[in-house]
């Protein structure tokens, strides 16, 4: 995107929804963790608006559409296209460009809008006079722009990825939203969300009577599992989250007291957030160890279920495990990979990690344990993936990335890793198979993420590598003398 049609879609957005760093396939040298962190924002803004519009607006006459366009070849084109976006007052939630799949010298702009649906119509006219549309969804013609009172997701099969996982978690968060003190509740974690910057301290919650309770009902029946399910890794750090982070039935641990023992242990903090994110998002996430976490609990009328990602599959799943830097290390390495990937080989990692970090069973003192996130804050998948019963097979990218994940029922398949080590080095032999121009390094020093495409990148790199052997031998060579002396 160019500098004068970069500042013409800044224009058009509030500044969370600026495009950031570490999106585009031609990235630049640096991942920069703070400039992609207010794109965690806006996704997650912008799933709260279309879950508040869903269910207070089915009447209205509004819509949301995606538009995929291309521009002819004249100098400003991307301008006039945003301004009649504002002449019609079309609003903006998201935008990106991107290189075109259809012609592969093109780049497409990407956006997702909403307005009256006669605004809409408007304006896909007068687009059309200055740019190419080669996608929109919900189509010029189609019955939605014309009726959303169905918009109980028909427009689900039409939609891009993108708005699919938005759309998803909206369809999943039907029945909390019936509940009007629960919206409310939601709604307070969303802006809490919303409005945390890096290098904040992650907010204190007052949790309420009801969702200690909710808390309290999955923490018991979950801890009855524990010791015979969970791998030993989970039962090493439970207790030390026990002692350092208040875990108990009766408290709901504090993200903020979490993030700093995770930092402790492994490198990874918590970023809190209102609900999913899509998928290449969350993963970048992970390359920078940093994890996104939710804030809410889950709705009180069925506390041992819940669809969607809440604080209890967070802090009960995830954490235990990314307190460990064998596991956290696996963790960031699929992040990296995803850095600069297609949105397919995205798709193929975030599969990965599905069958991995959230439904991941390991072998252990010749049996099977689960060190997935998803089986182990819920009582009764955990039950099934180890029952004898379930579809297991061998962990092996090139496969598992091609498994379809079930959100709402048990998996059909389940993948056993012998180790962590052992997927780790699966997943970096697969990393390497995906196609993308360069690859990356984390700098820990600087918590960004090195692009390495030219030598003295290479060179600077071999460099530290250098010294640190040079720290090993010295190590080594004192130990020896140690051991005659
Ligand atoms: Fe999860």
């Amino acid at each position: 995107m160019s500098a004068d049609a970069a500042e013409a879609a800044k224009a058009e957005m509030p500044d969370e929804l600026e495009p950031t760093k570490g999106k585009s396939h031609d990235s630049d040298k640096k991942f920069d963790n703070k400039a992609s962190i207010s794109k965690y924002e806006c996704t997650i803004y912008y799933l709260f608006c279309f879950l508040e519009k869903i269910h207070t607006e089915k009447e209205s006459k509004y819509c949301s559409a995606t538009i995929i366009f291309t521009l002819k070849n004249e100098v400003g084109g991307l301008i006039r296209a945003l301004k009649l976006f504002q002449e019609k007052h079309v609003h903006l939630v998201h935008i990106e460009s991107r290189k075109s799949k259809r012609r592969d010298s093109d780049f497409e702009i990407f956006i997702n809008c909403d307005s009256e649906h006669e605004q809409l119509k408007e304006l896909t006219e007068l687009l059309r006079t200055h740019t190419e549309i080669v996608e929109m969804t919900p189509s010029e013609n189609s019955s939605l722009l014309h009726d959303v009172t169905c918009s109980k997701f028909p427009i689900f099969h039409q939609i891009t990825r993108y708005v699919y996982s938005l759309c998803y978690t909206a369809t999943l968060l039907l029945q909390g939203f019936k509940d009007q003190i629960y919206r409310k509740r939601r709604k307070y974690f969303a802006d809490l969300a919303m409005n945390f910057k890096h290098g904040d301290q992650i907010p204190r919650i007052n949790y309420t009577a009801e969702e200690v309770r909710t808390w309290g009902v999955v923490f018991q029946e979950l801890n009855k599992l524990y010791p015979s399910h969970a791998c030993k890794e989970y039962l090493k750090n439970l207790p030390l989250l026990t002692r350092y982070c208040k875990y108990s039935e009766n408290n709901i641990p504090q993200l903020e007291d979490v993030s700093r023992f995770l930092m402790e242990r492994s490198g990874f903090s918590i970023r809190p957030v209102a609900g999913y994110l899509s998928p290449r998002d969350f993963l970048a996430g992970l390359a920078f160890r940093v994890f996104h976490c939710t804030q809410y609990v889950r709705h009180g009328s069925e506390p041992l279920y819940t669809p969607e990602p809440d604080t209890c599959h967070e802090v009960l799943g995830h954490v235990p495990l990314l307190a460990e830097p064998s596991f956290a290390q696996f963790s960031q390495e699929l992040g990296l990979a995803s850095l600069g990937a297609s949105d397919e080989d995205v798709q193929k990692l975030a599969t990965c990690y599905f069958f991995t970090v959230e439904f991941g069973l390991c072998k252990q003192d010749g049996g099977l344990r689960a060190y997935g996130a998803g089986l182990l804050s819920s009582a009764s998948e955990l039950k099934h993936a180890l029952s004898g019963e379930a579809n297991i097979r061998p962990f092996d990218p090139v496969v598992t990335c091609n498994q379809e994940c079930m959100i709402t029922t048990f998996q059909d398949v389940y993948f056993v890793a012998e180790s962590f080590e052992e997927a780790k080095n699966k997943m970096r032999e697969f990393a390497k198979t995906l196609k993308r121009p360069f690859t990356v390094n984390y700098n820990p020093y600087t918590q960004s993420v090195d692009v390495l495409r030219d030598t003295s990148n290479i060179n600077n790199m071999v460099k530290d590598i250098r010294h640190e052997l040079d720290i090993v031998e010295d190590a080594l060579r004192r130990l020896g003398k140690l051991q005659r002396d």
